[in-house]
């Protein structure tokens, strides 16, 4: 894939003469983005614009409006500068792709790519040549509502989803009509926000913020993602949107990014919210100098930066290096040479070939997790010929809305089919199908429809229960204290287990939610997140067979909620928890003795497993993996250590395996994570085959943070893993060679 053209002298030479010649209250204009007026051209917005105090408009997708807007700033305001238009186009415009953390799911980065592909041309159509996005944020903690907008847990899998992100929105050439800007969010380290409350303060060691929370905008910014969004959390004290050491010093400095740097809405007024400063004033003046070019909604640019530039407080080569990274965006992306949207050039959002790749998104994204045997069968994959009665069951099997997720500002739920329309389609009219929601919608405690449901399920040969959140309980701001299953679904899925028919629980959710009371006392659980306009046939062909299963956690699942922050990649401690060492708290008898001898790092009352780990996923088949091996178990610091295992398909149905490479560093200068992802590939298997995968692992990617911070491998023993998730396998030993 070609790289995106940095070529900076063509735009030097025209940035520089558009710089001569604004004035600085017109560069200034530059750095503002406004909100649009929502299907028309408001007067104020119009003045705005014609007058140069306009750089961008956010949220305006309505194509001739759009136009309208570009004619005036083009042809109507003194220098003829187009405007950025940006839109969060976050999983699909009109045709809604699975929430992000279920593309992750898919740990194909085709998915992402092809993902944002559609979901930009759908957006360009209307003139948008913007998109925030990919949210690159990690997240640990599922309380968090955002983590629906991430891909998840791992910095390593999350980097490699970035990067096919930005190639997706911008792919190689900017200019192309369909090609849209990307934006890398939130900058940085959001994800940390404490209690997974939205907005909140976060306090991230300096060794983590590098090891776990930069490298994914490290590589975005190396995939060339044209713009970075500051984040609104203040990371030991010191707010995003004024932290110059990490806006300039990391992003400038060192990776050498030169694209351009937006707010997150209102977050410079805010540093003042914050208490960092004592007004807006203020509040220009950090952000202009830790680097942020755009102010997205607040106005603390247009009020005070030409005061602060006339009174040398901020000196006027920092605003014309602000300007000047505004303006070479408008160049990348052609906007000089071509302002303007032709929507009768686009396909029509929501057409066939987008809707199904939305739907092979979806089947991607899509995670098995249990699958019960009854009668030497698994229950799953489900045999249509076989059914004579199915029971539908819950709040989310036919709601077209709710199963496409948070942020669907242009979503069209008319695209969308539901589980139950997709079993109606599926199944042939010789079966029954028993509709019944059981509770009015997510959180209800109302159980007056428990009667039907049961009802429905004693009647059937197999429940399925179609469970979990509404969009609106994850995404921003809306952040949960509590991750178990809302209102009174558990006690739904209690009463349908009560009837003795085999139930398949689908959970539709934004997030991972702590199910340990009903997951394995269901008959097959399906964690479909929320999959987008075509999430019912996917999950209905995932059902019945006709799509094998092949997603794989991005995310641990947790049992319960006191249990986050649980991840794979944590510290050994000093007192590993063991299974000998970890009592319950119903074995400790009144008046037990404090002891510390022996104790070990646990919590008294749930186990100290996850209920399901980081890369975990079933299939409809067996796949065993043979001990890697590793080719040379003495690798210099400049080598490569070549790894492999063999797999074998054991069962009589294909399988696209997802093959994981795990790494420990067994002794650091600091303490290491016990495992980290440094590769995957996804096998497809016949059944019967048995293949070698190989892994290439330079050793330049076993590096971290030592103890003085400085980027370096250290020497020493390494064990590899080579898995189908994070808690699985044996390993191999090799030694790096100084
Ligand atoms: C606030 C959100 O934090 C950010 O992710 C989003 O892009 C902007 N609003 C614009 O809508």
């Amino acid at each position: 894939m070609p790289s995106v053209d940095h070529t900076t002298p063509p735009f030097a030479e025209r940035i520089a003469e558009l710089l001569a010649r604004l004035s600085l209250d017109e560069k200034i204009g530059q750095l503002q983005q406004v909100a649009g007026a929502g299907g028309h051209v408001s007067d104020d917005l119009a003045r705005a614009v014609r007058e140069g105090r306009v750089g961008s408009v956010i949220n305006e997708v309505h194509a001739p409006t759009v136009n309208a807007l570009q004619w005036i700033a083009v042809h109507e305001s003194r220098h003829g500068i187009p405007l950025l238009i940006g839109r969060d186009v976050i999983h699909g415009f009109a045709t809604v792709f699975p929430i992000p953390l279920g593309q992750a799911a898919s740990w194909n980065p085709d998915v992402v790519e092809r993902g944002a592909r559609i979901a930009a041309r759908e957006a360009a159509a209307c003139g948008v040549n913007w998109t925030f996005a990919p949210m690159i944020d990690i997240g640990r903690d599922p309380r968090w509502g955002r983590v629906a907008e991430g891909y998840g847990e791992d910095p390593y899998l999350t980097a490699t989803l970035a990067a096919a992100a930005v190639r997706g929105f911008q792919t190689h050439d900017l200019t192309a009509p369909d090609a849209i800007a990307a934006c890398a969010k939130h900058f940085v380290g959001y994800g940390a926000s404490e209690s997974g409350r939205d907005y909140n303060s976060t306090n991230i060691a300096p060794r983590e913020l590098r090891d776990v929370h930069l490298p994914p905008f490290a590589a975005a910014v190396q995939a060339g993602v044209a713009s970075v969004m500051t984040s609104f959390s203040d990371l030991d004290g010191i707010p995003a949107s004024a932290n110059r050491d990490l806006l300039t010093g990391v992003l400038r400095d060192t990776w050498g990014f030169d694209g351009l740097v937006v707010s997150d809405w209102d977050s410079i007024r805010q540093l003042a919210v914050h208490g960092l400063t004592a007004d807006e004033w203020g509040s220009a003046r950090e952000a202009a100098l830790a680097g942020v070019d755009m102010e997205m909604a607040s106005t603390t640019y247009a009020a005070h930066l030409a005061e602060l530039v006339r009174s040398g407080h901020v000196p006027l080569a920092q605003v014309d290096a602000m300007v000047s990274n505004v303006l070479r965006l408008k160049f990348r992306l052609g906007l000089f040479e071509r302002p303007f949207t032709e929507p009768a050039s686009f396909p029509v959002a929501g057409n066939d070939a987008h809707l199904d790749a939305a739907y092979a998104s979806a089947c991607e994204s899509i995670v098995l997790l249990t699958n019960t045997q009854r009668e030497h069968e698994y229950l799953l994959p489900l045999a249509a010929g076989a059914l004579q009665r199915v029971a539908v069951i819950g709040p989310l099997a036919d709601d077209p809305y709710e199963q496409l997720g948070t942020w669907i500002f242009d979503g069209d739920a008319q695209h969308s089919r539901t589980v139950l329309q997709a079993l109606r389609h599926t199944l042939p009219d010789s079966v029954q199908i028993e509709v019944a929601p059981g509770v009015p919608n997510t959180r209800s405690h109302d159980e007056s429809g428990f009667a039907d449901a049961v009802r429905a399920a004693e009647r059937a040969e197999v429940a399925i229960l179609v469970l979990g959140e509404e969009s609106i309980l994850s995404g921003e701001a809306h952040c949960r204290a509590d991750v178990s299953l809302p209102g009174a679904q558990e006690r739904l899925v209690e009463a349908v287990l009560a009837t003795g028919t085999p139930v398949v629980l689908v959970i539709m959710a934004g997030r991972a939610l702590a199910l340990e009371r009903i997951a394995h006392r269901v008959h097959a659980l399906l964690y479909a997140w929320h999959p987008g306009s075509l999430g019912g046939p996917a999950i209905v062909d995932l059902l019945f067979g006709v799509v094998a299963p092949s997603a794989r956690l991005p995310v641990t699942l947790p049992r319960v909620t006191g249990q986050i922050p649980i991840y794979y990649a944590q510290k050994h401690t000093g007192k590993p928890a063991t299974p000998e060492t970890v009592v319950s708290i119903h074995d400790i008898h009144p008046r037990a003795p404090q002891l510390s001898i022996g104790n070990t790092s646990f919590h008294l009352d749930v186990d100290p497993a996850p209920l399901f780990p980081f890369g975990y996923g079933l299939t409809y088949t067996w796949v065993e993996y043979d001990a890697p091996s590793v080719q040379h178990a003495e690798v210099a610091l400049t080598g490569t250590v070549e790894l492999s295992a063999t797999i074998t398909n054991r069962g009589a149905r294909a399988a696209d395996e997802v093959v994981q490479l795990y790494v420990r560093d067994l002794v650091g200068s600091v303490t290491r994570p016990v495992r980290e992802l440094k590769g995957f590939q996804r096998v497809h298997l016949a059944p019967g085959e048995r293949r070698t995968v190989h892994f290439s692992l330079p050793v330049s990617a076993l590096a971290f943070h030592g103890r003085d911070l400085t980027l370096a491998v250290e020497p020493g023993r390494f064990h590899a893993w080579v898995a189908p998730h994070a808690a699985a396998g044996t390993f191999v030993e090799f030694s790096v060679c100084a």
